[in-house]
């Protein structure tokens, strides 16, 4: 029998590349940038799956050109504001994505941003490197304490409660914001708030919600002025959650002490972008989710994903149950 034909939108990890190409007959993208959006087009004609990554937007246009046979979509990331949902769900096509074995990697990348960012990290190494260290200093590079200050989390999904986890061991007070998740989990001590209590009483605010038309610049020049001047934001969810022209004045006013930044708006952020000239912002290029073992684990999931797709069975972690109805 003909092996199912599929596109993989990228080199992924062995661990589940292999998986894939023994089942399959796989045609890999083989350059470190993403397809267009034409390529992608042209790629995925007559193909029964396609595993995507969060740079390629699956439309509707996308299914469209696979045509009939398209029978799964496995995004290789727990994110899939990159998928129209609607559309794949509306031409009953399952799409997976890669929730969990993420949880404790972005986590922890997350709680080091805010520490690298609040205990002025980078601006140490620089000052080093560019031969400012003259001598001890009492006043050098002055950053802000962690213990016994106040952590909000906006979402309180498996990361956000990853967060306060971590949280715990440095003597912080939690408090969230997520109207999705208003339980209170016995096992972690956090105190679900409002939005603006959170925005006014944190010293700290990590931002672990999905990107939505009502998360999209929830952190917008109002929600940075409820902020102290001492608080440090991180975002490791998705760039457009942060407004970034808000951002840059208020890190330039220095109205907020400092932010680290895993992604960003636009992405990647040019290098000539404003906010690259402030020294009170840390940024990386999306890599919160990049350790080796996660991203193997990941492309093990897309795999197991892609090919329940492909079998027919349902998929382990589907984004758009619904079309499994009857
Ligand atoms: C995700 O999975 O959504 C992250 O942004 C990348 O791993």
């Amino acid at each position: 029998m003909a092996k199912p034909k599929v596109f993989v939108t990228r080199v992924i990890s062995e661990r589940g590349l292999k998986i894939i190409e023994d089942f399959c007959n796989a045609e890999v993208w083989q350059d470190e940038l993403p397809p267009s959006h034409e390529a992608l087009l042209e790629k995925v004609r007559g193909m029964d799956g396609i595993v995507s990554m969060l740079t390629d937007r699956i439309d509707d246009e996308v299914m469209q050109a696979a045509g009939a046979s398209l029978k799964v979509i496995s995004n290789h990331a727990v994110g899939f504001d990159n998928i129209d949902v609607e559309a794949a769900t509306a031409r009953r096509i399952p799409a997976g994505n890669t929730p969990d074995i993420l949880t404790d990697a972005t986590a922890d990348f997350s709680f080091a941003l805010m520490m690298a960012a609040g205990r002025r990290l980078l601006e140490g190494d620089r000052y080093v490197r560019e031969g400012q260290w003259k001598t001890w200093s009492p006043s050098l590079l002055l950053g802000v304490d962690f213990k016994g200050t106040t952590l909000g989390l906006i979402g309180f999904g498996r990361i956000g409660k990853a967060m306060a986890r971590r949280a715990a061991g440095f003597d912080m007070r939690v408090i969230y914001y997520d109207p999705l998740e208003p339980r209170p989990d016995p096992d972690i001590k956090a105190v679900g708030v409002e939005l603006d209590t959170l925005l006014e009483e944190s010293d700290f605010i990590s931002l672990h919600t999905p990107l939505t038309p009502n998360t999209r610049h929830l952190i917008d020049s109002a929600a940075l002025a409820k902020m102290k001047p001492t608080t440090v934001l991180v975002n490791t969810s998705r760039g457009p959650v942060v407004d970034p022209e808000a951002l840059y004045q208020a890190l330039k006013e220095r109205r907020i002490f400092a932010a680290g930044l895993d992604v960003t708006e636009p992405e990647p952020l040019p290098p000539d972008h404003p906010l690259l000239t402030l020294d009170n912002l840390l940024v990386t290029p999306h890599i919160a989710s990049g350790s080796k073992t996660t991203r193997d684990k990941m492309s093990w999931i897309a795999a197991q994903n892609l090919l329940a797709g492909l079998k027919g069975q349902h998929l382990p972690n589907c984004i758009n149950p619904q079309v499994y109805a009857k």
